[in-house]
């Protein structure tokens, strides 16, 4: 028995990486999954900016399953850069696709749970909606806005019977993170962003995928407005050398 039987869940950025993982994890939860996503081979193909067809995908969902249990909202990008050097256009595009598409999967999926009385809603933010990175600008500030749009929504809908959620990754090997570290010249970027890991590594997909299915489960049934980091312990606190210096 899965933690999800009978339920429907929609998954965002199903196509790649997190939104992927997210989707597989939950169908073998025992969920029936449907895809967003502006690329690849998806149930709904749209770009979560567009709202017209964020309403028509979630409204097909209703018509096609007559219920919205759960939903991972992962569709994002990266970019940004120092403000001096970063051009209008592509704040805009970060911040429109990773904030203004989460409030609009957010907006949709809530008008059909609170018809339910019911629902579960699991954002993909990022610890660098909690802190501060080199270069971070648009891409940080529109996790952050994540972060806090979770917790104002989980206010308004709470007595409703919907609890929402956000996850805030460290490094998680996909394709967004390997367009940064892979590309030339971030040998050096790549080994130390591994190495602010705790736990020596990046983390997989599936690792969020487990803390998403998690929350969107009953298993979470008390947990609401909040942000869960799953880093690695990337945000645990500084190393500065002390341990290496006792030779350890
Ligand atoms: N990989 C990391 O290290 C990391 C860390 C923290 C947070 N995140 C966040 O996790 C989420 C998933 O990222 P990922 O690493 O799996 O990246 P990814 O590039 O593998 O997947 C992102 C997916 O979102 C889709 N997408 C992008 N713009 C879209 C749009 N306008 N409409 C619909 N779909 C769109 C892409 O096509 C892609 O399939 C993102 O929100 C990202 O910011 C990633």
């Amino acid at each position: 028995m899965g933690r999800l039987d009978d339920s429907v869940a929609v998954v965002t950025g199903g196509a790649s990486g997190i939104g992927a993982a997210c989707a597989e994890r939950l169908a073998d939860e025992g969920a029936t999954v449907v895809t967003i996503d502006i690329t690849g081979s998806v149930d709904h193909l749209l770009d979560v900016r567009d709202e017209a067809a964020v309403e028509a995908a979630f409204a097909s969902v209703m018509s096609s399953h007559g219920r919205l249990d759960a939903v991972a909202n992962a569709a994002g990008v990266a970019g940004g850069g120092p403000i001096h050097l970063l051009d209008e256009d592509e704040w805009d595009r970060v911040v429109d696709v990773n904030l203004k598409g989460t409030f609009l999967v957010d907006k949709h999926s809530a008008i059909h749970m609170l018809a339910q009385g019911r629902g579960s809603i699991v954002n993909i933010a990022s610890i660098e909606g909690l802190e501060g990175t080199e270069g971070g600008s648009a891409y940080n500030a529109s996790k952050g806005g994540v972060v806090m749009l979770t917790k104002s929504i989980a206010i308004d809908y709470g007595r409703r019977g919907i609890r929402v959620n956000c996850i805030c990754p460290g490094g998680i090997d996909t394709p967004l993170l390997r367009a940064i570290t892979d590309s030339d010249g971030m040998d050096l970027y790549r080994e130390r962003l591994r190495e602010e890991h705790l736990l020596g590594r990046f983390g997989r997909p599936s690792e969020i995928a487990a803390a998403a299915a998690f929350l969107a489960s009953d298993d979470a049934s008390f947990i609401t407005g909040h942000a869960l980091v799953v880093d690695g312990g990337f945000t645990a606190g500084l190393r500065v050398g002390l341990l290496e210096q006792l030779g350890m």
